[in-house]
């Protein structure tokens, strides 16, 4: 079962969640339920509740990590899997880097909440290309990290072109939202 979204504002507050994650998070999950109930008219079969969970929940742990500096994306996985939340741990594990390919012509949960987020800056909807500008303005400070952002990018492009293939509108549409 998925916590409802009531449930997932709770344990943002909880986890002591910084205000300016929590407006992203929602942002995210606006951008991401848009994207996925769109797919299923195309007949994806998404999962609704677990897309809407997964994306208020994908940087739950971020605020303490910010201290600590360990993986975000692993820490917060982690602590959805003890919580007995599966399939929000998968999707969470998989938020920056998605890793793995799959079927050409089936969107997934993890896609999903992926490209959404990158989607998000802050808490403002935009273009890839602005996000990207944007990440390697404040964190490409040397050639391994350009590097770094370079893959991260051509990754998230790939989704892109997945998602807006099924889709048949240009990413632009987002921006509205
Ligand atoms: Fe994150």
């Amino acid at each position: 079962m998925n916590p409802t979204r009531e449930e997932c504002l709770r344990l943002m507050s909880k986890y002591g969640m910084l205000e300016n994650i929590v407006s992203h998070s929602l942002k995210v999950a606006k951008v991401a339920l848009f994207i996925s109930s769109e797919l299923n008219n195309k007949g994806q079969g998404i999962d609704l509740g677990l897309v809407e969970a997964a994306s208020l929940l994908h940087d739950l742990t971020k605020t303490e990590c910010l201290k600590t500096k360990e993986d975000h994306a692993q820490t917060g996985s982690q602590l959805l899997k003890e919580m007995g939340y599966e399939r929000i741990a998968e999707i969470v594990a998989q938020h920056i880097w998605l890793g793995r390919a799959g079927n050409p012509s089936r969107a997934t949960e993890e896609e999903i909440v992926n490209y959404a987020d990158k989607r998000v800056m802050h808490d403002r909807i935009v273009s890839l290309e602005e996000r990207f500008s944007d990440l390697k303005e404040r964190y490409g400070l040397n050639q391994e990290a350009m590097d770094y952002l370079g893959r991260l990018q051509k990754e998230v492009y790939g989704i892109e072109n997945k998602i807006f293939c099924i889709l048949q509108f240009d990413p632009n549409n987002l921006q509205h939202l």
